[in-house]
C-alpha cells in the first residue's frame, strides 16, 4: 500500500510525512511535490506533481493507492486546481482520497469557503471513496503575530468577542495520518478545530500572562484594521482579506465545539497556552 500527499513541501504536509513516518514504512510514504529540490530531507520517495499538469499528475499517482490532497495556496485558482488532481487521481486507479476542506465549509461566511465546497461536490461526484478533513484556522496564524503584540503591548483585530477553535497543524497533521493509515474513514465528513475556544482578548491576556508585559486587545473597525495591517507593510489585498476573516470570526466561524479532532488523534487538542509558550521557546 503506498501513500501520497500532495503539498508535501508545505507546512502543514511536512508534518503531515513526518506523523506517516512514525506509523507506516517509509516505502509507502510519496512526496507529490512540485518543487523536488524543497523535498531533499523529506526522507521518502519525491515524485514530481503540479496541480496544473494534469498529465504529470497521472504519472506521479501510477501504483498510489491512497491520496491526501492538502487544498492548494493559490486561492482563485484552486477549485481548478484540485479538480485536475481528482481527474488525475481517477485516470490513475487511486482507490481512497483524503481532502482538507474548511471547517462548516457550507455555512461560512469566509470568502475561502466556495472552493472548499465545489471541491467537496467534485469530490462527491466520483467514484473514489473520500474523507473530508475540514480544517479549522491553524493556532500559528495568531502565534505568528506574538512578538509584534509584545513590542507594542497591544493586539490588534476585528473580531470582537468571537470565539476561535484552533488547533496547530501538528494536530491536524496527526489527524491525517490517522485517516490515512486506518479504516472506517471513507464517506466521512470530519469537522476538526481544537478542544478548547479562545477570544482575541483571551489571547493577548494569556500572551501577557507569560510574558509578564502589559498586553491588550484592541478591537478595531474592520477597515482600521485593514488599514493596520497594511500600515504594518502587508499588501493591500491580503490586508483586506485578513480583515474579513475577523468579520467571519466574530461570525462565530471559526468555533466548533465536537472534539472530532481529539477524537481522531486520540489525545487532547494543543492548547493555546501551550502554543504561546511553544512560540515564545522558538519551537
Ligand atoms: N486553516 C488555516 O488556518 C490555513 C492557513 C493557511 C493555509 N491553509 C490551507 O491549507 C493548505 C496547507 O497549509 P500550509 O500551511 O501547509 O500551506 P503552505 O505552507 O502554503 O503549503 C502549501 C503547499 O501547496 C503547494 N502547492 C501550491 N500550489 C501548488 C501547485 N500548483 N502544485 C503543487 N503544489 C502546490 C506548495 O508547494 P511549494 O512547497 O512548492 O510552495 C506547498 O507545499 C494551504 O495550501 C491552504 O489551502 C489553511
Amino acid at each position: 500500500m503506498k501513500i501520497g500527499v500532495t503539498g508535501a513541501t508545505g507546512q502543514l504536509g511536512v508534518k503531515v510525512i513526518k506523523e506517516l513516518k512514525e506509523k507506516i514504512s517509509t516505502d509507502q510514504i510519496v512526496a507529490l511535490v512540485r518543487s523536488p529540490k524543497k523535498a531533499a530531507d523529506l526522507g521518502v520517495e519525491v515524485r514530481s506533481f503540479d496541480y496544473n499538469e494534469p498529465d504529470i499528475m497521472v504519472e506521479s499517482l501510477k501504483d498510489i493507492d491512497k491520496l491526501l490532497l492538502i487544498s492548494s495556496n493559490e486561492i482563485g485558482k484552486r477549485l481548478e486546481q484540485h479538480t485536475n488532481v481528482i481527474e488525475a487521481a481517477q485516470k490513475a486507479g487511486v482507490k481512497f482520497i483524503a481532502y482538507t476542506s474548511l471547517l462548516h465549509a457550507e455555512t461560512s461566511s469566509l470568502v475561502l469557503a466556495g472552493e472548499h465546497v465545489e471541491t467537496e461536490k467534485v469530490l462527491k461526484s466520483i467514484e473514489i471513496p473520500f474523507t473530508i478533513l475540514r480544517h479549522g484556522w491553524y493556532t500559528e496564524n495568531y502565534t505568528n503575530s506574538i512578538y509584534g503584540a509584545i513590542a507594542g503591548g497591544v493586539l490588534l483585530g476585528s473580531s470582537g468577542d468571537g470565539k476561535i477553535s484552533s488547533a496547530t497543524r501538528d494536530d491536524f497533521a496527526k489527524a491525517a495520518a490517522e485517516v490515512l493509515t486506518s479504516e472506517g474513514h471513507e464517506g466521512k465528513t470530519y469537522e476538526l478545530a481544537g478542544d478548547e475556544a479562545f477570544t482575541m482578548s483571551d489571547m493577548a491576556a494569556e500572551i501577557a500572562q507569560q510574558t509578564g508585559k502589559n498586553i491588550v486587545y484592541k478591537n478595531l473597525p474592520v477597515a482600521e484594521y485593514a488599514t493596520a495591517l497594511e500600515n504594518a507593510g502587508l499588501p493591500e489585498g491580503i490586508a483586506q482579506f485578513l480583515a474579513g476573516t475577523h468579520v467571519s470570526t466574530e461570525k462565530g466561524d471559526l468555533f466548533d465545539s465536537s472534539h472530532q479532532l481529539s477524537q481522531l488523534i486520540k489525545k487532547p487538542t494543543t492548547s493555546l497556552a501551550q502554543a504561546i509558550a511553544d512560540a515564545l521557546a522558538g519551537l
